[in-house]
This record gives C-alpha cells, sequence and structure tokens, in this order.
C-alpha cells in the first residue's frame, strides 16, 4: 500500500515584511526586504516542496506579517492541533486566523490557557518514527505548556532548553529526520538537554552542524521521504547526509532569513503520526514556591526569576502583592517547573538559599539519611550557605548551629524532645550521622528578609573604586573603634602584599593598640614580615629606599633558617631575634595567629600549618565570634576564610583587583563591602583616621626601620 501523501501548510507572503525586532535577526531588517524577491524565493520553496508533498494553502491577512511563517500556526498530530499562543502582542492577531483554518479542515482545535504561550511546530517537533516529541523551551514557549501537549496528544514529551537567542525557535537549530537521524547545532541548547539528546539519538545518528552552517538555517529544513530543502547547507554537510542517503536541495530564503525563517519556519506538517504511547509523559516537575521580603528594591525577584531561568526552570507568578510603602515588604507565590526532579531540587535549593520558602503543609518534614560510609554524605545532600538555616522537624522548627557554606546539616534528636542540628564539612561525617536531604522543611533567612540596622546602613554590599576610599576607610575606622571599644572581635587576613606595599607597621600598630583579635594567613606574610623586621627589606627590597639591596634574594630564606633554629617565632621573639612587625606585636599582646600551607611556601616557618585540614580547623576557630573580617591582599585566603565565615559578620575585602574584591563582596551578604586600592595606602589612611579619632585609641606609626 503506498503511503498517504505529505501535506504541508504555507501561506504566500503578500503581507510579508519585516515590521518589527522580535528576534536578533530582525535587528537592523525593518522595511529591509524585497516584496518582490520574497515572493519569488517563496514560489521556488512551494515549487520544490510540491514535488514531494500536497500544498495547503491559508490565506495571508494584511496587518500579519510573519503569518508566511505557518509553522508556527500550532502543532499537528493526527486529527488534532494544538494552537500556538504567541509570545509577542506582534504575532498574536495570527491565532484567530489559523484558528479558523484549522476548524474549517475539521481538526480538534486545543487552546493552551491565554498565559501560556507556546509557537507550535516551531517549537515542537515529532520524533520522525513518532515515538516523541522534541518540545522548546527557554525563549518563546514556555516548559509549563509541555505537560498540556502531553495529555492533548497523548505522546511522550522531552523538553529542550534553548539558551543561544539567534535560535529562538527549536527549528531553527533542531531538525529530526527519517529513520531516527537528527541534524542539530548543539551549543544552542544547555547541557542538560544536550545529556538527553545524546541518550534518545545514538551517536551515529546525529549530525552536528557548524555555527557557519547553522546561522544560514541548515537545520530549518524540510524532509519529505529522504528529500531535503533548506535555504543553504555547505559541501561538507551536504556530503555527510548523502552518505546517509538523503537528497539535498537548497533554494535561497534569504529574504526570510531577515525575518528570523527559512524553509522549515514557512511551511507546517498536516499529516503527522505517532506511535501510541503507553501513557503520556512530559518530564515537567513543578513546585510552588513563597519568596517575602524587599522583592523589588533589593532586587531579590529579578534574582530568583534568572535563578529558575539560569537553572533550565521557568516559572509563572501566581500572586504578586507589592508593599504600598517603601518599608513594606512584598510577597510572591511563584510555580517553579523544570524538566525534571534533579532540575528542580538543584533550582529549588538555589531558591531557597534566597529565601524561598515551599509551602507549609505536612511534606515539609525535612528529610534525613543515615550516613553509611565515613566522610562521604547520602547522595541528595542540602548543601548549606552562610544564611541563618533552619530545618523543620518533628512539627518544629530547629535551628542549624555553627552555620558555614559548603558543608551539610546533620541532626541530633536522641532525646527526641531538643533535636539539634549542625552544620558539619563532608570529611567530618561519620557512620550513623543523619543528613539533611532534599529540599523540603529547610529555609533560610536571606539578607533581604533581614532588617537592616540604620546605623551600619553604609556597611551595605557594595565595591568601590579610588575616588570613594578614603570616606570608607573613615567608616571602617569607625567601625573598628567600636568594635574594640565594646570588646568585640576583628579578625584579619593578610597576604604578603601587605608587607611588600609598606603596610607592615600600619598592620603592626593595629594589633599593637588591640584592633585586631586575631590573624589568618599564609607563610609568606610572616616570612616577609620577619624578614622585614630582621633586615629592613621584604623579598630584598628595601622597603624604606624602594630600592633592592645586594644579596637581598637571600634573606627571606635566611630568616625562615633562623626563625626555624629556634624553633617558633615566639621563640626569636623571646631571643630577641624579631624586634619588630606585625608578629612581633601578635606574641607581645598574645595576639593568636594561624598561618595555611600552600604548595609554594619556601621552608616553612615552624608555625605554618602544612596539613590543610588541620589549617582549615585553626582559621575556623579563630574566626568564632568575629564581628568583622578585615581581608587584605590575599585572594586565596579570603576566599578559604569567606567560605567558612557565616552571614551576620561584616567582611571588608581589600585588594588592587576588581575582580578579586567583587567575587567577595559579592557572596550575597549585606555586611561584606569591597574596597579596589594599594593595601598600603589602604592601612596607611586607616591608622591615620583612627590616630584623628583620638587617644587613647592610637599612637603614632613609628617610621619604617632603614638599613
Ligand atoms: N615565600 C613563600 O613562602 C611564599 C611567597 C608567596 C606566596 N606564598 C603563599 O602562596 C599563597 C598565595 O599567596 P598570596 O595570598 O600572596 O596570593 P594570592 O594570589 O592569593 O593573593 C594576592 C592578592 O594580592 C592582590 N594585590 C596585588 N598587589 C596589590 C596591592 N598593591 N594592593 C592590594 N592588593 C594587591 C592581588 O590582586 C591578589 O588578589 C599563600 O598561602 C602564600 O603564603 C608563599
Amino acid at each position: 500500500m503506498t503511503p498517504a501523501p505529505v501535506r504541508i501548510l504555507m501561506c504566500s507572503p503578500e503581507h510579508y515584511d519585516v515590521n518589527y525586532v522580535i528576534n536578533p535577526w530582525m535587528e537592523g531588517n525593518i522595511h529591509r526586504s524585497s516584496q518582490a524577491r520574497a515572493q519569488q524565493q517563496w514560489q521556488q520553496l512551494n515549487t520544490l516542496l510540491a514535488a514531494q508533498a500536497h500544498i495547503d494553502l491559508v490565506n495571508p491577512v494584511q496587518g500579519w506579517p510573519d503569518m508566511v511563517f505557518t509553522a508556527n500556526a500550532g502543532l499537528v498530530l493526527g486529527n488534532t492541533v494544538v494552537l500556538s499562543r504567541f509570545y509577542h502582542p506582534e504575532r498574536q492577531g495570527e491565532q484567530p486566523h489559523f484558528k479558523a483554518w484549522f476548524e474549517q479542515q475539521g481538526y480538534q482545535v486545543h487552546e493552551l490557557p491565554e498565559d501560556l504561550a507556546f509557537e507550535g511546530a516551531g517549537d515542537a517537533l515529532l520524533d520522525r518514527a513518532g515515538r516523541w516529541l522534541w518540545a522548546g523551551y527557554g525563549f518563546r514557549s514556555l516548559l509549563e505548556a509541555h505537560p498540556y501537549l502531553a495529555r492533548w496528544l497523548d505522546i511522550e514529551v522531552l523538553s529542550l532548553r534553548l539558551i543561544d537567542k539567534r535560535f529562538y525557535h527549536l527549528d531553527t537549530c533542531f531538525c529530526p529526520l527519517s529513520d531516527g537521524y537528527l541534524l542539530y547545532y548543539p551549543p544552542a541548547f544547555d547541557t542538560y538537554s544536550n545529556r538527553l539528546i545524546e541518550l534518545r539519538v545514538p551517536a551515529d545518528k546525529r549530525i552536528p552542524v557548524s555555527e557557519a552552517d547553522a546561522t544560514q538555517f541548515a537545520c530549518n529544513a524540510v524532509e519529505v521521504n529522504r528529500t531535503l530543502v533548506a535555504n543553504l547547507i555547505s559541501s561538507e554537510l551536504q556530503a555527510r547526509l548523502e552518505a546517509q542517503g538523503f537528497r539535498v536541495l537548497t533554494t535561497d530564503l534569504s529574504e526570510f532569513l531577515k525575518a528570523g525563517g527559512a524553509a522549515k519556519c514557512l511551511t507546517l506538517r498536516l499529516t503527522e503520526t505517532a506511535l501510541p504511547a503507553a501513557e503520556p509523559v512530559a518530564g515537567v516537575s513543578q513546585r510552588l514556591i513563597t519568596l517575602e521580603g524587599h522583592l523589588v528594591d533589593s532586587n531579590l525577584l529579578n534574582e530568583a526569576l534568572d535563578t529558575i531561568v539560569e537553572q533550565g526552570g521557568s516559572f509563572q507568578i501566581q500572586r504578586l502583592n507589592l508593599g504600598s510603602h517603601r518599608q513594606n515588604t512584598s510577597n510572591v507565590q511563584l510555580q517553579v517547573s523544570a524538566p525534571t526532579e534533579a532540575t528542580l531540587a538543584t533550582i529549588l535549593s538555589s531558591l531557597i538559599d534566597l529565601g524561598a520558602r515551599l509551602p507549609e503543609d505536612s511534606r515539609t518534614q525535612v528529610l534525613l539519611e543515615t550516613v553509611t560510609q565515613p566522610g562521604v554524605a547520602p547522595e541528595d545532600f542540602y548543601v548549606t550557605t552562610i544564611y541563618p538555616t533552619q530545618i523543620y522537624h518533628q512539627g518544629q522548627w530547629v535551628s542549624v548551629s555553627q552555620q558555614r557554606m559548603d558543608g551539610v546539616i546533620v541532626l541530633q534528636d536522641r532525646d527526641q524532645t531538643s533535636p539539634q542540628a549542625y552544620c558539619c564539612l563532608i570529611r567530618d561525617l561519620q557512620v550513623g550521622d543523619r543528613v539533611v536531604c532534599g529540599v523540603d522543611g529547610i529555609r533560610t533567612l536571606h539578607k533581604a528578609t533581614q532588617e537592616r540596622s540604620q546605623e551600619f546602613s553604609f556597611m551595605d554590599s557594595g565595591v568601590s573604586s579610588e575616588r570613594r576610599v578614603e570616606l570608607l576607610v573613615e567608616q571602617i575606622a569607625w567601625e573598628l573603634r567600636r568594635i574594640k571599644d565594646r570588646g568585640g572581635k576583628t579578625v584579619v587576613v593578610a597576604g604578603p602584599v601587605v608587607i611588600h606595599t609598606g603596610g607592615s607597621p600600619h598592620l603592626a600598630t593595629l594589633i599593637r593598640e588591640g584592633y585586631v583579635q586575631a590573624l589568618l594567613g599564609g607563610n609568606a606574610i610572616a616570612v616577609h614580615d620577619l624578614e622585614q623586621a630582621v633586615y629592613g627589606t621584604s623579598l630584598g627590597v628595601d622597603l624604606g629606599r624602594g630600592r633592592p639591596v645586594k644579596g637581598g634574594h637571600r634573606h627571606h630564606l635566611k630568616t625562615i633558617n633562623t626563625i626555624r633554629h629556634y624553633g617558633s617565632i615566639a621563640a626569636a621573639v623571646e631571643a630577641n631575634f624579631i624586634q619588630s612587625g606585625i608578629f612581633y606585636e601578635c606574641i607581645r599582646h598574645q595576639v593568636p595567629f594561624a598561618l595555611a600551607g600552600s604548595i609554594r611556601d619556601d621552608g616553612p616557618l615552624p608555625e605554618t600549618q602544612m596539613d590543610l585540614v588541620k589549617a582549615q580547623q585553626e582559621y575556623s576557630q579563630l574566626i568564632q565570634g568575629a564581628d568583622l573580617i578585615l581581608m587584605l591582599s590575599t585572594m586565596l585566603h579570603s576566599i578559604g576564610v569567606g567560605n567558612m565565615t557565616p552571614s551576620g559578620v561584616k567582611l571588608i575585602c581589600v585588594d588592587i583587583n576588581p575582580a578579586v574584591v567583587t567575587k567577595l563582596a559579592d557572596r550575597g551578604s549585606l555586611e561584606s563591602m569591597g574596597i579596589v586600592t594599594d593595601v598600603g595606602l589602604f592601612l596607611s589612611l586607616l591608622v591615620q583616621q583612627l590616630q584623628r579619632l583620638g587617644r587613647p585609641y592610637l599612637k603614632p606609626v613609628p617610621p619604617l626601620p632603614v638599613q
């Protein structure tokens, strides 16, 4: 029996023009298309296709120039059509005309709810063997439309996320072919979608195209019985297709490329069949979340919506109550959709980190799994942030202690009445520990939901430039003095640049005068500080004169050697070998310090902890109870400290490199602040400002030792 002829719907380009910009191809092309050439190109395509299939025509309507792209009329399967709901108002007027045509032809027409964008066969392509439907989302169609497709068309729907706005519809970069072949442009999709494609289409059936072919709309091809019609296809790609038994016909469609469409966009296949589905499935998982706080002023709503989309999900705002006054909070309820449970869990976990809440019903009970191997967490563990966190267990919210980033939450409830939860590093997990998994029953108190303190409003998160440095230094000096006055704790994390830039006497002054309660750093800051105390040089450079000293390159090694001879920095101070500097002041004023080793360390000094797990523990102990951490020109140690510091501790990062400062100041904490400047200059200004605040707060800084 000969198969029924393929039927294709087209629409003559009588009213075609580029009248607006709704995709990157239209930019710069407004009214730049030639009506005559468009007519001639469309006719040529029509003739080529008419040799392969029966062409049906829908009447063009004045005022709707893109009606020529019939792929977006709807999605047809058998006698059923899911009518498009255009994303852009510029095309929404096409809907009634396509609807009328389908109804006249006797199709059963399904219409999606009003706010659910779906752009027909532009974003939904059947596997040519009818096994499933590939459905795109990300720019035009919404992921939330996919479950409707699955239900109405009785088919499995595989959701693919588009990430390159040039390929805004699935059919611009994806073309399923006969016998399970697939022509596609992989970079147009996110990693998850590429993995899904690779799972369903074996490697020998996948035909990836180059960017050059993709931008000539090679994937926007129409295939009928192994004949492929497209705008332009490179000779390499043509050879590849021919080797698989496809005949390739190209026809100039450059006038339509100006609007972002080619052969496939200009056609809608009306004769589509599918294998009977065991069960209609759209791999779409959904959950409701609520978010409350200063959603608009703090940009939290945008951040949440971006988080959803960037991680491969989509959202629908179900309820939005905006506070009517500046001090009022707002709240929003969102339905979050994702193509899989795993993707949804990742998105929800990020939203919880932003302060989102899952609805408080019986399902909020936290999920606990037991550790079976020391130092290894159950697979689905929840990763902690710097924000205060609570977990819902046996009908009550339990606050998590020892909050830090990148840990897991362990719950202890031996006596059942007073459950306790704490943050723990994976490596410290013991067999039998019960670890919080999944996303249910977890909530965090994010910055936007925390009360802003008027007093410290100047400490808002931000990165300053040189211009504001002096003003910021005044504010930091004031803050340091307040912490000192109330017996609080300031921790300094410092790198060797402090010494090279002449900041050493200033930092020593801060320690001597009681502004620093703990010092953290690597081997280098200590080596160069001690070298300066002994030789007046830092890496062999005389800081007093700014010149290298003959033989100075050996100074730091000689210093390390002598300290090793004494057995510790403290012993060298005791023996009067060290008589000034940062570490001298630490020893003299009993300010504890921790030195964490690294692979590039010389020596190391006896105090440098080369066991990094122990070094992390020492750091973590010293930052306990800190009010403020001053991070001075060390990317490595500052980031390490940032990760173990809970929200609520003010972080001030000083570095000459804006990228380092941004990374540290941008940890989403209200209290972090970055200053892009030379650290020596910063310390000198800070000490001057503290002196200005007057005695008894600070004595003058002694001059630099000159060799
Ligand atoms: N001799 C040694 O043992 C030795 C020598 C060097 C480094 N190290 C070790 O290597 C590790 C990494 O060293 P690190 O912390 O110096 O390097 P790092 O790269 O982590 O940080 C240095 C930071 O200083 C910034 N910087 C440079 N000039 C500046 C200026 N004038 N003002 C302000 N910021 C400035 C840089 O932008 C950078 O972010 C540490 O553990 C350190 O102890 C050891």
